[in-house]
This record gives C-alpha cells, structure tokens and sequence, in this order.
C-alpha cells in the first residue's frame, strides 16, 4: 500500500453529526477534538510523515457566539493536552493561520506547545488556527512586498519557492491527499496554493465517526489512484 506522505483534513460535520443525535453542537466539538487524538495516533502508526488538520477557518467567527466560546474552551484543553500526544508519539506541533485574534493565554499555549515539540520529528503535525488560505497569502504577500521595499528581494527574480518561503506552510512539502469529511464538496479556503496537485477524496461520514478503518479506506483509494504531474505519472 502507498501511504502518503502528507495527509490534510477538513475536520467537517461535527455539529450535523450531534444534531443528529439530539444533542447540542458543541456535543459534536468535543466528540470531533477526542477524534482528532485517535486520528492522529493511527496516522503516526501508518507512518505518514506530515499531517494538516482544519480545525477554524477565519470565516468560524462567524458563528454564534456560544458556539465559538464553547470552541474556544476545548481548544485551550486540546492544546494543553496535545503536548501528551506529542511526547508519546515525537511530533512536532505547529498551528498555522493568524493567532493574533486568539484571546492571550491561548496564544501562550500555542507558543509553549510549538516551543516544547520543536525537536520532534516523527510526525509533523500542523494544526489550522483562524486559518483562511486567501488570509495566508496575504500576509505573505504583506511580507513579500515590505521585504522588497527594503531592497532585500527582487521582484523580477520571485519564483514559486520564494512566494512558498512567505506561507505559514514554509518548509513543509504538499499535501499529497486531502480528504473532507461529511459530504460537503467544497474546499472552504483550505490550503489552496498547497493542494494544487493533491488528490482529493470527499466521504459522506461525519468527523466524529471517521476512525482507523476509514481511514485505511481513504488510504486504500489513495494507492489505487493514478497519480499525475501534467499528463506524466508523478
Ligand atoms: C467542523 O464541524 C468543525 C468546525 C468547523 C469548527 P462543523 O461545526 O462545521 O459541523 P457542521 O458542518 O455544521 O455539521
Ligand atoms: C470548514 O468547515 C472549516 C473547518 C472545518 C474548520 P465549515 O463547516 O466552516 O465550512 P463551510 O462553511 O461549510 O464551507
Ligand atoms: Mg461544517
């Protein structure tokens, strides 16, 4: 079997998949953020090397503001938590998006988290935080464009890499596969410059209910496809 080696989600489907059951919305978060550990421990297991998770899009603030509260809440505890699942299983921990507009004690424990696993290097583990592609690359762009002005770039000499070297994604490699859980066939400002070549797969099962063996399915279909690079086998 052909694993990955980069794996993105859109964590989708978590509020569905409670209402669902007659339960709350935020029913479906706390059930989505356990998920989330158990993914990420069968995704070390596989030996995928890097792992993207969508967890809030910069357009999540938009919600009720019970919802982004209670969202607010389990992130504080994920992130505490997620130092546990770093050291067990040596990843490296790095929240992508714009932390800034997270209240100060999260964005401490964005720090101390980053700070902690930054010599791990089993499994890379980007976590996306108010993260929104078009947000990303204009501050990357913001960067680009000061950097020039500066005289320490030339824009005729700008190339794919150094626009690349500007994302919050700088250094890691492409995802090859992106799969979006429950059903929705859409992309949601996810990763758009990164995932120009990945392989997409779109499965009706809600987040909380995406275990291992969904996983190994999506992984299965993965290894059948038949990759390509501009009409040549990648
Ligand atoms: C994904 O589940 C989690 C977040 C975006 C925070 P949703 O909350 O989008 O669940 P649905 O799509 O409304 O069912
Ligand atoms: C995308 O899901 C964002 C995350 C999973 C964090 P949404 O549920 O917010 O996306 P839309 O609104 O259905 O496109
Ligand atoms: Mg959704």
């Amino acid at each position: 079997m052909k694993v990955p080696n980069h794996i993105a989600i859109i964590l989708d489907g978590n509020g569905r998949w409670a209402k669902a059951k007659g339960m709350p919305r935020g029913y479906g978060h706390i059930k989505g953020c356990a998920n989330l550990e158990t993914i990420c421990d069968d995704i070390k297991d596989l030996g995928v090397k890097y792992l993207t998770v969508y967890a809030f899009s910069t357009e999540n603030w938009k919600r009720s503001r019970e919802e982004v509260e209670g969202l607010m809440k389990l992130f504080r505890s994920y992130l505490k938590k997620c130092m546990k699942s770093a050291e067990k299983n040596h990843m490296r921990v790095k929240i992508i998006g714009d932390p800034s507009a997270f209240a100060p004690d999260i964005q401490d424990k964005i720090r101390q988290l980053e700070e902690f696993s930054k010599d791990y290097d089993e499994l890379y583990f980007q976590i996306a935080l108010n993260y929104g592609s078009r947000d990303e690359i204009t501050r990357g762009m913001r960067r680009m464009a000061q950097d020039a002005a500066e005289g320490k770039l030339i824009p005729a000499q700008i190339t794919e890499e150094t626009i690349e070297g500007y994302l919050d994604t700088a250094g890691v490699p492409d995802p090859d596969l992106l799969i979006r859980t429950s059903g929705e066939l859409r992309i949601s400002n996810f990763l758009l410059w990164q995932i120009a070549y990945a392989e997409l797969i779109f499965t009706p099962v809600a987040w909380p209910d995406f275990d291992e063996e969904q996983l190994n399915a999506c992984i299965d279909e993965f290894s059948m496809r038949d990759r390509r690079y501009g009409g040549v086998k990648a």
